[in-house]
């Protein structure tokens, strides 16, 4: 909506310390439609002029208005003009630009004058290593011209950009080239023209001396699109697997969805200077250079997945978000939960289901869960912001695919193509609600969502306790819920929540098939009959829903599904609970040496079979052998000591290092010998091959230091490497220096590579990674002018818990000295790092103390951004 049109907003008189919430029910549609956009770009990196030409004319579908308001941000106009006159009438309401007219159609001109290399925030029209590129969701567009800059206002754009050849030899803009030619000057210019209506945010521009990799694709309807990914003269040879990404993401679009692309071209441009993974603008994706870029020697098997998987994400957007945008930014999960759900489903037909499911599930758990349990918890629509930065969520993103997820789980997936068919047939061309998509899902899938309209509302991860009890052959299941309290929203109603469960017959290791049950009540009863004796309780298979279950059940009966379980998501949530009890129980104090021994036993036996399972792949055992991170266990306890968990959860890995040292080493050996591809299998054995060195050097430091070293000379790709480099990072040994000095030598041009040395280091095991992290802040590649740079060794030292939890409080000063720097450069950015110090409510007293000191420190800067200002005070509030 409109910030300054809302009268609320006007009486607020926010201070510049207070920026105003903007609320969801305020939306009105703007009083104005703009059929055509142009703009003419003269482009400098030190001063680029923009030309707007906006065709108005009044929206029938809203209250007619004597004012035309255009959004600015930093910006001036040196220039109005209404139907080709210059007028003085115009006048300026806080950063916004107000043009009277009259009713009926005009052309409004506007002339900005912008300074790209001034631009450190990187919204906008910004320089990054001498090219000039944009960014303009969600409200960057604003930056660069006065506009209308809301999701909701579509136009036509045809834009010209003229700049000298040498410096910007490709320009490039939305939609496909219509013209070009030289001037006398040196300058030569290109017009770009976009048919399809859009949003500003979904505007991009691209100049620079680029290379490209080309390629084409033939549509399902003979659509010959020619494809190119712009990079940097020196890294074509890193773009094949991008390339092969895109394709294999439009034919999936095809198959799976029935999407079709629509434009001639499609242009990929990598940046090294991105705030965000990559940005889906029409006919035009600016990606950061981390999820184009890859080849065996620089990039590791993850990173060739986030690749892919990214590429899919932004191509997926054409349809879910560009044809079908958003009517306000409180519906981006409309957007931006769809297109993940899209994207996950192609990783898993790309690399195997059950794998991607359990590592799509980690992250869920590992971020959103403690958001929705922390001070930022929000629903994944939600109801006000004062930064809509702020809402690019693990909510809004990762929650928002659970609950679509959930829908094709409950109508099975036939039903949901129809749904989708019919939200894309219905709502093509407009900006639509998450309530649309319901609708449709309604109209199309036959599901009744009612109830079900809950995961939208309200914020919080559902917990589920599942109590089994058996008699005389008959298994009754009493499955009761409860939605947590968040911020704003204290009572909260039962949920839809479809729970697929089996029951196991422990003689045999076989169930009679799976069920689906739909729990929509505080307490429900489920009863089966005929079992000749206690079943194994299987639940949430697959992990059918986002939430967390509490269920009674033996530790032998946990390893039991560890060992037997046809799910995989389930055998591998058996393993991880039965460490999570045991690892709770411990940190929390007071666990009896028998206590201990049983646990470790268990445990034992379950990680025995796991890692010499014959039947199992190994990538499968590579996932079934990590252990839940410190965060997740943290997340289990009302309040928690970051650094007991931490060392418990050391010693369970040294045990185990030391409990299955030979069959360790065994591993290691055999997958050792595999020759390297891009292969399930051969992946699958790198995977295993660091999980192994891992707890090696966990059960003997010296000899596993030794295997590290060797693993890493003989590495022939950055999995191996990275993975030994890693293990060594966290060891006090003299292989630890000699391999992190020739890791920055041999690499030392890669900036994405010096990027993982930086983190390495600084999410290391190592007792003193804090003094590290400090050091390589005065690095002489350290700069806090690139967001990657930034994340590298700052985001990976909030996510270690031993170091950023250090007792005396370093670790939240360290963090609260970088948001401070980095405020004034880049407040998106900054922004981010306020949540880790959030979390103060859900840890020890002491360290909590030391915590909320640091975010009122932060609070107390007068000069607040309004992104960090938001996330500091929901934090403390
Ligand atoms: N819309 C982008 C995506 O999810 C993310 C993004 C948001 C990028 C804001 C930049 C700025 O694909
Ligand atoms: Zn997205």
């Amino acid at each position: 909506m409109d910030i300054a049109t809302n009268p609320e907003m006007a009486d607020a008189a926010p201070t510049p310390h207070e920026p105003p919430v903007i609320r969801r029910e305020d939306y009105t549609p703007f009083a104005w439609a703009l059929p055509e956009t142009r703009l003419a770009f003269d482009l400098g990196v030190e001063k680029t002029r923009v030309t707007s030409s906006l065709s108005v004319e009044p929206n029938p579908a809203a209250e007619p208005s004597p004012v035309l308001r255009l959004n600015g941000d930093g910006i001036t106009a040196a220039q109005v003009t209404v139907d080709g006159a210059e007028i003085s009438d115009w006048t300026m309401d806080g950063p916004d630009l107000l043009v009277p007219l009259s009713a009926g159609a005009h052309v409004v001109g506007i002339v900005t004058e912008i300074d790209p290399s001034a631009n450190s925030q990187l919204m906008g029209l910004y320089a990054s290593g001498g090219m000039l590129c944009t960014q303009c969701e969600a409200e960057g567009f604003r930056r660069i011209t006065f506009f209308p800059d809301r999701p909701d206002v579509l136009s036509t754009y045809t834009v010209t950009m003229t700049g000298p050849k040498s410096l910007f030899p490709v320009l490039l803009s939305n939609g496909n080239q219509t013209g070009e030619g030289q001037n006398e000057d040196g300058t030569h210019w290109a017009e770009w023209h976009d048919p399809w209506p859009k949003p500003s945010y979904l505007f991009a521009l691209v100049a620079g001396d680029l290379v490209a990799n080309t390629d084409s694709f033939t549509t399902m309807s003979g659509r010959e699109v020619d494809l190119a990914i712009y990079v940097r003269d020196g890294d074509l040879p890193r773009t094949d697997h991008a390339m092969r990404s895109l394709i294999k993401s439009m034919e999936w679009d095809e198959q799976v969805f029935g999407r079709e692309y629509d434009l001639d071209v499609f242009n990929i441009v990598a940046v090294s200077d991105f705030n965000m993974g990559a940005m889906e603008n029409k006919g035009l994706n600016v990606f950061n250079t981390k999820y184009v870029l890859a080849d065996a020697d620089t990039a590791t098997d993850g990173d060739f997945d986030g690749v892919e998987g990214v590429i899919a994400h932004e191509y997926f957007h054409n349809w879910s978000g560009n044809r079908i945008t958003c009517q306000d930014w409180f519906q981006l999960s409309l957007k931006e939960g769809f297109t993940v759900l899209r994207d996950q489903m192609f990783s898993q037909d790309m690399q195997g289901e059950a794998v991607k499911r359990i590592e799509d599930v980690r992250i869920l758990r590992g971020v959103q869960f403690p958001e929705d349990s922390g001070p930022l918890a929000h629903p994944i629509r939600p109801d006000s912001f004062r930064e809509i930065s702020n809402f690019y969520t693990a909510t809004i993103y990762n929650k928002g695919a659970e609950v679509i997820r959930m829908m094709r789980t409950m109508c099975g997936p036939e039903a949901f193509r129809k749904g989708t068919d019919l939200y894309f047939d219905r709502h093509d061309g407009e900006a639509a609600t998450c309530e649309d998509f319901i609708t449709a899902m309604e109209d199309g899938a036959g599901l009744d969502l009612t109830q079900f309209r809950l995961w939208y509302s309200q914020a919080g991860t559902p917990k589920v306790t599942v109590t089994m009890n058996y008699t005389d052959g008959e298994a009754s299941l009493t499955v009761h819920q409860s939605v947590p309290a968040t911020p704003g929203q204290a009572i909260k109603k039962p949920m839809p929540i479809p729970l697929k469960i089996a029951l196991f017959d422990p003689a045999t290791g076989t169930h009679r098939g799976e069920e689906l049950l739909l729990c929509n009540q505080a307490e429900q009863r489920f009863t089966f009959d005929g079992f000749a004796q206690k079943p194994v309780l299987s639940v949430n298979r697959g992990f059918s829903a986002p939430v967390t279950i509490a269920r009674e059940i033996e530790d032998h009966e946990l390893v039991f599904l560890a060992a037997n379980d046809d799910d995989a998501f389930a055998r591998y949530e058996a393993m991880q609970d039965l460490v999570v009890r045991h690892l709770t129980a411990a940190s929390s104090g007071g666990l009896s040496d028998e206590a201990r021994d049983a646990a470790r036993d268990a445990i034992g036996t379950a990680f025995g079979a796991i890692i010499t399972d014959s039947a199992l792949d190994d990538s499968m055992r590579g996932e079934l052998m990590m252990l839940p991170s410190i965060t997740y266990l943290a997340e289990q306890q009302e309040v928690a000591d970051p650094s007991a968990i931490h060392q418990q959860r050391e010693d369970l890995k040294a045990w185990l290092g030391v409990r299955f040292a030979t069959e360790l080493a065994a591993l290691h050996d055999r997958v050792s010998q595999l020759e390297f591809s891009l292969e399930k299998a051969s992946r699958g054995a790198r995977k295993v091959k660091t999980q192994a060195l891992v707890y090696l050097a966990s059960g003997d430091p010296e000899s596993g230091s030794k295997v590290a070293a060797r693993q890493y000379d003989a590495a022939d790709n950055m999995t191996d490497r990275q993975g030994a480099l890693m293990v060594l990072a966290g060891l006090g040994t003299a292989a630890r220096t000699d391999k992190l000095i020739d890791f920055h030598r041999r690499y030392a041009d890669n900036e994405l590579v010096v990027d993982k040395w930086f983190a390495l280091q600084a999410s290391s095991l190592h007792p003193k990674a804090i003094e590290h992290v400090k050091a390589l802040a005065e690095h002489k590649d350290f700069t806090l002018r690139n967001p990657n740079r930034v994340r590298s060794l700052y985001m990976a030292f909030a996510a270690n818990p031993h170091a950023f939890h250090a007792e005396d409080g370093e670790g939240y000063r360290l963090i609260a000295d970088l948001i401070i720097a980095l405020d004034p450069i880049n407040p998106q950015t900054a922004a981010r790092f306020v949540s880790p110090l959030g979390r103060w409510r859900r840890i020890e007293p002491k360290r909590a103390a030391l915590m909320r000191e640091q975010l009122e420190r932060i609070a107390a800067v007068k000069t607040l951004s309004r992104d960090t200002f938001e996330q500091v005070s929901r934090s403390l509030g």
